[in-house]
């Protein structure tokens, strides 16, 4: 028995900048629904909240590539993904947005409450300012050159080419995307999050869910807290978000980090969602109540601000208090990445079938059946438009719809619509199919968030209800013996309306048809009971002798023609070529010769020829090797972005090219005096260059 009486589950806070696509759709939405519809199912209390993120840089990066305000950025991506959501059934109890008054409240509760505390640092820092546009740039706002790969168009806080995290003062000639200006480096104070405060309290809580959390999300949240968890800035210049909620001058201009107010959502949705109930209090019990748990369904990317950052600003709340005090969250489910015909879903690249345009052509439960046979569970998996139609016509048309389909004419052509015997307890369990074992399996594999094996329970009663159907022929069987035609009929409904429970999660709105097909009234979400379990309902084999079916006999799943998937075929090829050329034109821009210079620049940059006296990673930087170079009789200590081209080992005893006099740097809080120069190939590959030659050490290259 589960400590548990009520389930919260949320789920990750789409920004409103753009359409979701199939790839947020696998790895958070599909997911938690199916989940929550499972626990409806079996009467528990369960609520889903869900909403728009609706703040931060991405919003307003969005707003002014459009050149519309960030309120029309998120109007639009509100409604369009909140109508996408609900055309693909995804059951949400409330879906808020971040832009609400409530939700602004809660924040600047939740900032109050941690101030007056005296847990937040001030700390006054050197960020980037664009004197043009006469505001402080978040790192988003500075692009320059990567320092690690030499990528041209790096943002402040991530080169997309190699990956690697920056802080936007690490960049070469940094530029300000707002008006192109060279920033410049001033003073500016922020509130600062001491996430090492809670380091211990944050390694008990991860610590107790090494057991049932995902190896993923332990790993992530390890990685994080072995390297030592430090201040961060929960506050920024912008003139979008939730304002600092403090009348001193310091605060003016200043708003809330997104990711401080986004995870706070969930409360403030929740809470909306209470006063919708009409018992504003309410949202308390799924919160605060310690019976009720609390699941967080993200993506990857998202896991450190959900086993960290959030649990740390709970924590930050509820100390010191004896009421109203926060649950942490029971588990994180993170999905892996699911990709596109072997590409990652890009939304920079418009690389992505976006949810709402693929609902206007095929049909959501088809849909959600293919996503979940590949839902991204612990390695990334791929959608194909191929497998989508094969599994369409394979498994839900053939299989499915084709046993629901015979079993209900066949009842109304030769047992006029009616259930013509009583289906045995005995007969029930002859079928071949171990309905307490399946029930326990399926129970588990939702349980354990193991999605696929949960789908493909139901899919292989749906293959014995065939096999078993096509086994008994009672087409033939009815003229010798309408007794045993009549039973196998009575099972084969018993049968259908056990798929209907079985497979609800994954495709509701077609098991809503089956419902109705096998005769009952209203929908069968109506059917839930808080406290009885529709799965123990199925044991009992409901339809019994003289029940009506239903007088619609309907096609559940069209089947997919060639024709039918050309075209997306052909639109990937495009958006390939797309990709490609992007590819190809940035390998042509760097062919443009960089602007000429005389032999006296040339003579300014001094190269020498280096041997590696030792070689090693640098922590947090995944892409960067510690060199300690001899060059002639001194030594230099050098940073390279090679490590994914070189193991350390490989390097060490290498001939290589130092810019000896380029002024020092400091990367990673490690100093770098110094470059080697390396060519990049396709693909990113490094290849470090290797001059030959005897006694060249220390030598000018010329
Ligand atoms: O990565 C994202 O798209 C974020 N908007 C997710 C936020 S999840 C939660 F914290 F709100
Ligand atoms: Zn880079």
């Amino acid at each position: 028995m589960s400590e548990f009486s009520r389930t919260l589950v949320t789920s990750a806070l789409p920004y409103a900048n753009g359409p979701v696509h199939l790839g947020h759709l696998a790895g958070v939405y599909l997911p938690a629904d199916m989940y929550v519809r499972y626990k409806r199912l079996k009467g528990e209390d369960v609520i889903h909240i869900g909403g728009s993120d609706e703040h931060g840089v991405p919003i307003t990066l969005t707003a002014e590539k459009e050149g519309i305000s960030p309120k029309d950025v998120v109007d639009r991506y509100h409604t369009m993904n909140l109508d996408a959501f609900t055309k693909c059934g995804i059951s949400f109890d409330y879906y808020g947005r971040t832009s609400s008054p409530l939700h602004h409240e809660t924040a600047q509760d939740f900032f109050r409450e941690i101030e007056q505390k005296g847990i937040f640092r001030k700390k006054s820092e050197k960020q980037f300012f664009d004197p043009k546009a006469g505001r402080f740039l978040s790192d988003r706002y500075v692009t320059g050159t990567c320092p690690i790969c030499s990528n041209p168009e790096a943002n402040g806080d991530q080169c997309e080419q190699c990956g690697t995290h920056l802080s936007p003062v690490e960049l070469i000639n940094p530029k300000s995307k707002l008006s192109d200006a060279t920033p410049e480096l001033r003073e500016t104070m922020h509130w600062y999050f001491p996430l090492g405060r809670f380091q211990p309290a944050l390694e008990a809580f991860v610590n107790s869910h090494e057991e049932d959390w995902r190896q993923n999300v332990v790993n992530y949240s390890r990685t994080w807290l072995r390297q030592g968890l430090s201040d961060r800035a929960i506050t920024r210049d912008l003139n979008w978000g939730i304002a600092v909620p403090l009348d001193s001058d310091d605060a003016a201009g200043k708003v809330l980090y997104v990711w401080f107010d986004a995870v706070l959502g969930y409360i403030s949705f929740t809470k909306e969602w209470a006063e919708k109930q009409g018992d504003a209090e309410r949202w308390k019990t799924y919160w605060q109540d310690p019976g009720s748990r609390l699941v967080n369904f993200i993506g990857k990317d998202n896991v450190v601000f959900h086993t960290l950052m959030f649990p740390a600003i709970l924590l930050a709340w509820n100390e010191g208090r004896r009421t109203g005090i926060y649950n942490l969250a029971d588990n994180v489910p993170a999905s892996e990445f699911m990709n596109f015909e072997g590409r990652k879903f890009s939304k920079s690249r418009n690389y992505a079938v976006y949810l709402g345009e693929f609902l206007e052509k095929f049909p959501a439960d088809t849909l959600r059946y293919s996503i979940a046979m590949n839902y991204p569970e612990s390695k990334d998996t791929d959608f194909s438009w191929t497998d989508y139609q094969n599994r369409t016509n394979g498994e839900l048309a053939d299989t499915l719809g084709n046993f629901i389909k015979r079993s209900v004419d066949f009842t109304r052509a030769r047992f006029d619509a009616v259930v013509p015997v009583e289906c045995t307890t005995e007969e029930w369990a002859s079928l071949g199919i171990d309905w307490p074992e399946t029930l326990r399996q399926l129970d588990e594999a939702f349980e354990q968030f193991h999605f696929r094996e949960a789908v493909s329970i139901g899919m292989d009663v749906a293959r014995s209800a065939n096999r078993f159907l096509t086994g008994s022929e009672p087409w033939k069987v009815i003229k010798s013996d309408p007794e045993a035609a009549a039973k196998t009929m009575a099972l084969s409904l018993n049968l259908c309306h056990a798929l209907s429970l079985l497979l609800y999660p994954v495709i509701p709105e077609t098991c809503n048809r089956i419902h109705s097909m096998l005769g009952f009234e209203g929908t069968l979400e109506e059917q839930f009971v808080r406290g009885r379990s529709m799965v123990d309902v199925l044991l009992a084999s409901p339809l019994k002798k003289g029940h009506r079916i239903g007088e619609k006999s309907e096609i559940l799943f069209v089947k997919l023609d060639d024709s039918d998937i050309e075209p997306e075929l052909r639109k990937i090829e495009k958006l390939l070529q797309q990709a490609e050329r992007k590819e190809a034109s940035a390998v042509e821009a760097e062919m443009v010769f960089k602007p000429e210079i005389t032999f006296d620049d040339f003579l300014k940059v001094d190269l020498r020829v280096a041997k590696v006296l030792a070689a090693e990673k640098v922590k947090k930087a995944g892409k960067l090797l510690k060199l300690q170079l001899q060059v002639g009789a001194s030594t230099r200590q050098v940073l390279a972005g090679i490590a994914k081209n070189y193991k350390p080992e490989e390097m060490v005893g290498k001939n290589v090219v130092l810019v000896a006099n380029l002024a020092p740097r400091k990367i990673r809080d490690e100093v770098s005096e110094g470059m080697i120069l390396a060519v990049e190939g396709d693909g990113g590959d490094l290849f470090v260059i290797e001059p030959s030659g005897t006694e060249i050490n220390g030598k000018q290259v010329q």
